[in-house]
């Protein structure tokens, strides 16, 4: 008897704490990892989010990224934009394929807040990628934060103003 009440509660206490994790995941998003967060944009698939208010598929973008761009945002970053508060908040995301002018596919780069990353860099994981998936950058970037960085005061952004 007392050793099925303490089955119970030990199988009650993993379950809690395995269901606590995975809500956590789920609501803070991928790890800063290239791999996961590609796997997490795929599964998610970033191609049914809302583009970046006021833009539009394969627009015309200046260098480096490409002659046309789209550029996708998770609900979180959509949110942060509209709200107009001068920053992204924790678990945006921003995922931008870059075409060339023959407009086929190039990169796909992105950009994630995660709250405590790199706080000198606007907490900004950033990551480039093959069309395949394949990673070709990621984390701290260095010639992406020295150019974005010129955008510091707009939460490191280029395409609208954060407020
Ligand atoms: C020489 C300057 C420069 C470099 C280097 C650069 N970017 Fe950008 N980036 C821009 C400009 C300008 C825009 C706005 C126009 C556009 O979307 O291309 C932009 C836009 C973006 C956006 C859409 C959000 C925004 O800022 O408006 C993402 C995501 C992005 N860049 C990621 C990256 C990543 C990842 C790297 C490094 C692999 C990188 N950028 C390197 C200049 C740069």
């Amino acid at each position: 008897m007392k050793k099925g009440l303490l089955v119970f509660a030990i199988v009650l206490t993993v379950t809690l704490v395995l269901s606590g994790m995975l809500f956590a995941q789920a609501k803070k998003g991928p790890a800063t990892d290239g791999k996961a967060v590609w796997d997490f944009v795929q599964k998610g698939k970033y191609q049914s989010w809302k583009m970046w208010p006021g833009t539009e598929a394969q627009y015309a973008g200046p260098e480096p990224h490409g002659a046309f761009l789209t550029t996708y945002v998770n609900q979180v970053a959509f949110d942060s934009i509209k709200a107009k508060k001068g920053k992204f908040a924790d678990g945006a995301m921003i995922v931008q394929e870059n075409f060339g002018k023959d407009k086929k596919l190039k990169f796909v780069d992105v950009m994630y807040k995660v709250k405590g990353y790199n706080p000198g860099g606007g907490d900004w994981f950033w990551a480039q990628y093959k069309p395949s998936g394949k990673v070709d950058q990621e984390g701290k970037i260095d010639e992406c934060i020295k150019c974005h960085e010129a955008q510091k005061t707009n939460d490191y952004v280029y395409t609208s103003k954060m407020k």
